[in-house]
């Protein structure tokens, strides 16, 4: 096989970045093999070049200088591992526009930018690839942009961060504290520079983002997402979901929903959730992620695998490299199409089961006073627990599934009830 030498400029020599030259060291020859290209990475730009590395690299490939590789004709494809907003989005449009194909793991940036960077990149007639940027290691978008672009999906569901997955398994499983788990993911690799987009659900917001863009042909953004973290789940909410027969997992959903005037709307949100023993969802664990597509024709495809990590997600990054380094061979990119804004649902226009956890006054009729607000807002209980405290009592309660309105309306009613002391959580309850 006649061999073509593929030349890459990395932006980034992280976690991602710097498994991603391991691999790539690893598999060079193999790939050179079965496709005929000879990848190299000639140069990496980094933040700071004196940085001790966890894999050695010649002094001659470290620079600060982006801009020796952005528009180089002797640079063919462009890895950007760097993270963040700017430059990044700066140095890919640099890119496109010199016709140089990009491979990025950069889902902040795409859930803010990408229909502009992807209309950079049909415009130059390039590669803008982007498997490692949802879910790690675990092959989803690709399926979607081609083997499911006939599909009328109906909803994606799924766990898609992989550092608060681990948090809430590490403080299931093994009673670790919240911020003991915290810290062992970064050590592990899995956070983000700024664990609080990870905890507080963004990550996995810019992630639905990008899924649903795809999965739904509009421009849905991160600011189209609803979303909630883990930061306010106790230990004590694990325990009362594990009696309640349920585990405790950071749920990212993308849905299109057909509205009163008959039009279709687009819901994306972010929250933590009640998950049943028996649903599928409950077996990922650690920093495994999940993506449920649902679609008309294909049913329900379930995709599963390492959703963080250096390796797993260079794994990712190196699979869109050979591919978009072939493309260059073939002089064709991948392209995602037109994308119009989408009308996105209103937050009370949702339907879910919910948990709420209750501290009341220990005193004969309380139970009877909160049931009938429940019953005044139409809302109806599928399952409580009452446990005695000190000098009060806590009452937990699973209801029937009940628009959000509603149930926003009995938790104010709640609230203001002489004999409710505190309202402690309150989190929805994944059902089929
Ligand atoms: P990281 O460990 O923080 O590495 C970032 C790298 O980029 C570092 O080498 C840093 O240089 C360099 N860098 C940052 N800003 C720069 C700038 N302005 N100019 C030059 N170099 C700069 O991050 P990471 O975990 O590898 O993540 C990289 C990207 O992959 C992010 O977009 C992240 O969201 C995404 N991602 C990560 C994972 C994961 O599991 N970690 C999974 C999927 C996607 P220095 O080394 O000199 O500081
Ligand atoms: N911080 C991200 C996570 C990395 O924990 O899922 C993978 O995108």
């Amino acid at each position: 096989m006649k061999s073509s030498s593929i030349h890459i400029g990395l932006l980034g020599c992280g976690t991602v970045g710097a498994a991603l030259v391991h691999l790539l060291t690893e598999q060079r020859d193999s790939v050179k093999h079965r496709t005929g290209l000879d990848l190299s990475i000639e140069a990496i730009v980094v933040n700071d070049i004196n940085k001790e590395r966890s894999i050695p690299l010649p002094n001659e490939v470290l620079t600060t200088d982006a801009s020796s590789v952005i528009g180089n004709p002797e640079i063919n494809l462009i890895v950007e591992v760097m993270g963040g907003i700017e430059p990044a989005r700066e140095l890919i449009l640099g890119a496109l526009n010199s016709g140089q194909p990009v491979v990025t793991a950069n889902k902040e940036l795409l859930a803010q930018h990408g229909a502009e960077l992807y209309a950079a990149a049909e415009k130059s007639g390039v590669d803008l690839l982007f498997e490692a940027a949802v879910a790690g290691g675990i092959p989803v978008v690709r399926p979607l942009r081609e083997s499911l672009s006939g599909e009328p999906i109906t909803r994606i569901r799924g766990i898609i961060n992989g550092t608060t997955n681990f948090i809430l398994t590490r403080m299931t499983q093994d009673g670790v504290s919240f911020d003991e788990a915290l810290l062992e993911a970064q050590e592990l690799g899995y956070a983000e520079l700024d664990s609080t987009y990870d905890v507080e659900g963004y990550d996995a917001g810019a992630k639905i983002a990008i899924l649903a863009t795809l999965a739904f042909g509009a421009d849905v953004t991160s600011e189209d997402v609803q979303h909630e973290g883990i930061s306010g789940i106790t230990v004590e909410d694990i325990k009362f979901a594990d009696r309640l027969g349920h585990c405790i997992k950071l749920v990212a959903v993308a849905e299109q929903i057909i509205n009163q005037e008959g039009k279709s709307e687009i819901g994306v949100r972010v929250y933590p959730a009640l998950i049943p023993f028996d649903h599928p969802l409950a077996a990922v664990n650690g920093s495994f992620n999940a993506v449920f597509v649902e679609g008309d024709a294909v049913g329900e495809l379930m995709f599963y695998g390492p959703g963080a990590g250096g390796r797993p997600t260079a794994s990712a990054v190196f699979g869109d490299v050979i591919d978009a380094s072939g493309n260059l061979q073939r002089s064709h990119g991948s392209l995602i199409g037109a994308l119009d804004r989408p009308l996105i649902c209103p937050p009370e226009s949702f339907e879910s089961s919910f948990y709420l956890n209750l501290k009341v006054e220990d005193q004969p009729g309380v139970l009877a006073r909160v049931a009938e607000v429940f019953e005044n807002h139409g809302v109806s209980i599928q399952s409580m627990e009452q446990e005695g405290m000190a000098s009060e009592a806590r009452l937990t309660f699973i209801t029937h599934s009940v628009h959000e309105k509603d149930l926003l309306h009995t938790l104010e009613s709640l609230k203001s009830l002489d004999v409710v002391s505190n309202v402690d959580s309150v989190l929805r309850v994944v059902g089929d």
